[in-house]
C-alpha cells in the first residue's frame, strides 16, 4: 500500500479551511527567513501558498544572510508582541552567525507553531502536547488516516533530530507503540531495524533504507530529502526495493512532505484558537 501524503493533505487543508470560515477567526502566521537560501525560500513559498488556499493571513519578515542574532531577536521579539499574530515560523537552518537555540527559546510558546520551544517538547514528552512539531505530527495523521496499528507495535525511528527523530519517537511512544530510537552511534543498526512494524527513516542519506533492512509487511516512513546527480528529489529509502517487501511504505515526493505544511496550518488555526479562548472572544 502507498501511503500517499499528498492526497491525505490535501483532505485535511480543505477540512480546516471549513473549519477557519465556520469559526470566524482570521489566523495569522508570520515567517522569518535569514538569507537567500534557495530551498529554505520555497519552503517559504510553500507555506505563505498553503496560507492563502485555507484562509490563513501571513506575513514575511526577510533579514539578510549577514543578519545577527540581535536582530533575529528583535524580529522574535516584535512578532511575539503583536496581538495580530497567533504563529511564528523561523525557517532553519539559520546561517552559522546565528544561535537558532536561542531564536528559539525566544518564540512565545503559545505562537510557536512549529513545535520546537522547549516548553512545547517538554509538553510533548509529558504526553500532553498542544504543538508537535509538524513533520512527526504529519507522519502520525497518515497512519491514522490509513489506519495502520501502532499500539503495541515495534517501532524503530533512525534520527534523533530535535524537529523529527526525538518528536517521532515521543509521539509514538504515546500512542503506546513499544519505540526504539537509533542514530548514527547504534550498534546492529540494520538488526534493531529488521526488527521494526513501523520503521521511520529520518537520516538525510541516499539510498539509506535497503530491501534486507525491512521486515516483511512493515509499515515504512520515509522521511528523508534527497537530490540525486540530476537535481532529482528522492527519500532515504531504495523506494522501488523495498515496496516490494514493504506492507506499506510513505512515497518522495509525495509522502511525508506535503504533510509537514498540513500540520503548520492546523497549529496555526490551533494557535489562533488558543489566543481567542484567552481573549475571552471565544468560550
Ligand atoms: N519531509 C519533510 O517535511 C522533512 C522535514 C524535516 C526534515 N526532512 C528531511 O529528513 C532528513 C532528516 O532531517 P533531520 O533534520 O532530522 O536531520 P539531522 O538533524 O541531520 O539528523 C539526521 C539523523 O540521522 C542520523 N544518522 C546519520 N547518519 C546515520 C547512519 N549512518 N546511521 C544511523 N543514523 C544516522 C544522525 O545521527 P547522529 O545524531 O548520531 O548524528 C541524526 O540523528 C533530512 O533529509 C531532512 O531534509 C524532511
Amino acid at each position: 500500500m502507498i501511503l500517499d501524503g499528498k492526497a491525505v493533505s490535501e483532505k485535511r487543508l480543505e477540512l480546516l479551511k471549513e473549519q477557519i470560515e465556520e469559526s470566524g477567526l482570521y489566523p495569522r502566521l508570520a515567517t522569518i527567513i535569514v538569507g537567500e537560501d534557495p530551498a529554505s525560500k520555497l519552503y517559504v513559498r510553500m507555506k505563505h501558498r498553503a496560507c492563502e488556499r485555507v484562509g490563513i493571513g501571513s506575513i514575511a519578515i526577510e533579514l539578510p544572510e549577514d543578519a545577527s542574532t540581535k536582530q533575529v531577536l528583535e524580529a522574535v521579539r516584535r512578532l511575539n508582541n503583536d496581538p495580530d499574530i497567533n504563529g511564528i515560523l523561523v525557517q532553519l537552518p539559520l546561517p552559522p552567525q546565528v544561535e537558532t537555540g536561542s531564536v528559539i527559546n525566544a518564540i512565545a510558546p503559545e505562537k510557536d507553531v512549529d513545535g520546537f520551544h522547549p516548553c512545547n517538547l517538554g509538553r510533548l514528552l509529558a504526553g500532553d502536547p498542544i504543538f508537535a512539531p509538524c513533520t512527526p505530527q504529519g507522519i502520525m495523521t497518515i497512519l491514522e488516516e490509513y489506519r495502520i496499528p501502532i499500539q503495541g507495535q515495534q517501532a524503530v525511528v533512525v534520527g534523533r533530530s530535535i524537529d523529527v527523530g526525538r518528536p517521532m519517537a515521543i509521539l509514538l511512544l504515546n500512542a503506546d507503540a513499544t519505540v526504539t530510537i537509533c542514530h548514527s552511534k547504534t550498534r546492529d543498526l540494520e538488526d534493531e531495524m529488521r526488527g521494526a512494524d513501523i520503521l521511520v527513516s529520518a537520516v538525510g542519506r541516499l539510498g539509506f533504507v535497503r530491501p534486507d533492512m525491512v521486515k516483511a509487511g512493515a509499515t515504512v516512513i520515509d522521511v528523508g530529502i534527497n537530490y540525486d546527480e540530476e537535481g532529482k528529489l528522492h527519500g532515504d529509502v531504495d523506494f522501488e526495493a523495498v515496496r516490494e517487501r514493504a506492507g506499506a511504505i510513505t512515497p518522495v515526493p509525495g509522502g511525508v512532505g506535503p504533510m509537514t505544511i498540513a500540520m503548520l496550518m492546523e497549529n496555526t488555526f490551533r494557535a489562533a484558537r488558543l489566543a481567542a479562548c484567552y481573549n475571552n472572544t471565544v468560550l
